[in-house]
Formats: C-alpha cells, sequence, structure tokens
C-alpha cells in the first residue's frame, strides 16, 4: 500500500505566492508517489471572524486555485473539513489529551491573539484559535498521514501533532501514524513584500505585503517594484543584512530554479531597479499557467463541487474507521 500525504489550506481569502512555494507545489510534487488528500480547512478559517457568503466563496475559490496548481483529483483526495465530522469528533478527544502548557507555547497563536486583543472590535481570541493546533493534528492523524507537506510556520504544530500521537499510542496501543514534515528547502518562509522580516500573510494589513496567485500581471510588478530592499545597491544574499533583497532573490531562485551565486554574479554592478522587474516578470510567468487553468474551473463551478463531494465520501471512508478505532481503545459509545 502507497505511503499517504496529507495537508490543508485555509479558505480565508486567495492563496499568496508563499502559500504556493511553501505548500501547494510539493502538494503537487508529492502526488507522484503518496496517495494524497488534500483538505480546504473552513474549520480552522472559523477561528477568527468570517463573513458567510465571503467564506463560501472562498472555499470554492480555494478548491478551484488547488486545482489550478495541479491537485489531480485523478490522483488525490481534495475536499472540505466540514463536510468530514470526524474532524471535529477526534480533535475533541485530542482536546481531552493536550494541555494547555503546551497549546500556550505556539507561537503562531501568541502572535494571532496579540493583533486580535489590540483590535478590540474582534473582541479577543477565539477558545477555537487556541486549540487550532489539536484540529490540524485531528486533520493528520485521521489519515494515517506519513508525510506532511507545509511551510516552515507549521513545523511547531507538527510536532505538536506528534507529541500528540507518541501520547495516545503509549496511553492506548498503536493507532496513530507518527507523521514527518515535508519541508521544501528554499521557499520554506518566503517572507512578506513590505515587510520582509515578518512571514507573507493573507492576513497583511496592506495588499503589498503578498502577491495573490491571481493578482493581474500589472498589479504583480507594482507591488514588486514596491517591495521593501536595503540600504546600499547590492545584490547579494545575506538574510540577516539584507532581508528585502535576499526574500526577492529566494523568490526568484524558487521560480527560476537559479541559485544565488550565479544571480548574485548576473546583478554584480547592476541596481534594484532592473532585478525587482526580472524578479516580477519571473512570478508572472509561473503563475500564466495557473491562472489560465482557475479560469477553466472557474466557469465550471458545478464541476468542482461534485469533485468536492466524491472527495468527502471517500475521505470519510478512511477517517470513520480511525475514529471508530480511537473511540473504541478510549472506550466511548454506547455499543460494546
Ligand atoms: N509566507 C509563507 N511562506 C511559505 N509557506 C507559507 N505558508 C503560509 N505562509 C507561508 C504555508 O501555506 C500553507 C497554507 O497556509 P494556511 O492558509 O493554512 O495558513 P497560514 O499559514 O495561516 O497562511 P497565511 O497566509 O499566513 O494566513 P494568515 O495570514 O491567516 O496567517 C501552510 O502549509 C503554510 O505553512
Amino acid at each position: 500500500m502507497r505511503k499517504r500525504a496529507f495537508s490543508g489550506i485555509q479558505p480565508s481569502g486567495g492563496i499568496h505566492l508563499g502559500n504556493y512555494l511553501g505548500a501547494l507545489k510539493n502538494w503537487v510534487a508529492l502526488q507522484a508517489g503518496y496517495e494524497c488528500l488534500y483538505c480546504i480547512v473552513d474549520l480552522h478559517a472559523i477561528t477568527v471572524k468570517q463573513e458567510r457568503e465571503v467564506l463560501r466563496q472562498n472555499i470554492l475559490a480555494t478548491a478551484m486555485l488547488c486545482l489550478a496548481c495541479g491537485i489531480d483529483p485523478e490522483k488525490s483526495i481534495l475536499f472540505v473539513q466540514s463536510d468530514v465530522h470526524e474532524h471535529s469528533e477526534l480533535a475533541w478527544i485530542l482536546n481531552c489529551h493536550a494541555t494547555m502548557g503546551e497549546l500556550r507555547r505556539m507561537t503562531q497563536y501568541k502572535d494571532k491573539a496579540k493583533r486580535l486583543e489590540g483590535a478590540a472590535a474582534e473582541g479577543g481570541a477565539s477558545v477555537g484559535l487556541f486549540s487550532y493546533p489539536v484540529l490540524m493534528a485531528s486533520d493528520i492523524l485521521l489519515y494515517g498521514a506519513h508525510a506532511v507537506p507545509v511551510g516552515e510556520d507549521q513545523k511547531q504544530h507538527l510536532e505538536l501533532c506528534r507529541d500528540l500521537a507518541r501520547r495516545f499510542n503509549g496511553m492506548y496501543g498503536e493507532i496513530f501514524v507518527i507523521p514527518e514534515p515535508v519541508i521544501p528547502e528554499n521557499g520554506a518562509r518566503i517572507m512578506g513584500l513590505d515587510d520582509p522580516v515578518q512571514k507573507m500573510s493573507k492576513s497583511a494589513s496592506s495588499e503589498y505585503n503578498y502577491v495573490n496567485l491571481m493578482d493581474e500581471p500589472s498589479l504583480i510588478l507594482k507591488k514588486f517594484k514596491a517591495a521593501a530592499t536595503d540600504s546600499g545597491k547590492e545584490i547579494r544574499y545575506n538574510e540577516k543584512e539584507k532581508p528585502g533583497v535576499s526574500n526577492l532573490m529566494n523568490i526568484l531562485s524558487v521560480t527560476t530554479g537559479e541559485s544565488f551565486r550565479v544571480m548574485e554574479k548576473r546583478y554584480d554592478g547592476k541596481g534594484y531597479a532592473q532585478f525587482k522587474t526580472d524578479v516580477a516578470e519571473a512570478v508572472i510567468e509561473k503563475l500564466k499557467p495557473i491562472q489560465r487553468e482557475y479560469r477553466v474551473w472557474e466557469s465550471h463551478p458545478e464541476e468542482v463541487v461534485r469533485m468536492l463531494q466524491e472527495g468527502a465520501e471517500k475521505a470519510r471512508e478512511i477517517s470513520r474507521e480511525t475514529l471508530r478505532r480511537v473511540k473504541e481503545k478510549v472506550g466511548l459509545g454506547g455499543a460494546p
């Protein structure tokens, strides 16, 4: 039997270049050797406030983007998290085995909670946001995934998932597979264009922070031209001294395959302007086929909905059995 891979993406408004280079590119690559399950994690999205109609549209648009990026429904199971209730059910059981202390240490929670506490209108962080990593662990463990393709920001969450799986197996016997993260060597952490010391993020306050996969070429060029660079004129890779230039070099390198050394030689003596335009053009070229494919899917929404329903059916077949075994081991349920 082939090993399984699992990963998820939030339908929280488009997919950006960081999501693509850090995670989705690997989702596509893993289809060659794994049985893959990819999930639109709408239950994760509601850990922060969402508008009903916007969320609905984003779920479908995110699925279309996954397909446009190369997720092949013949090879992978693509589905929406809330269509498979086993995710929430296992999350509750795992919540009862995770500690407040280990969840409090999660840096993503600390960062997001801090931002929400600042925004009085949001009313502070939800309990769901706090236990987000436990739901993520459930997503992965339900399918016995061996490989989890994610960006570097998810490393800590995945470590917690591994700890919970080991703890559970230690208490009840071997149930869960201990998953391994699949993090790309380059592109695992794409930084914000306007703020290259923070990761590129959908929830950034300015749209000049990220490149959305569906951005028009003219907007992509504008965003790269406006990208923060560093003092001096040199195109040289040094994350500490030159975070802005290094981020752009990283993006160019992952997009074209060119090494930093070759790039440094090629741009020797040239300024930032040409370099930024070249990075923008490389990204525009890279995104062209994805944008084309997206438009094809966009004109067949009913096809995508059907595919997601089929995906949920297949996912349920696997997750139902895992949950049954978990409940049995824990001693839950009325039937012996
Ligand atoms: N900047 C990034 N560089 C590389 N990988 C990234 N990922 C996210 N940002 C970067 C990876 O993308 C996958 C899907 O992420 P997500 O949508 O589930 O959630 P996220 O990490 O919270 O994405 P955002 O854009 O940063 O959203 P907000 O602003 O809501 O926090 C994951 O594998 C992630 O590692």
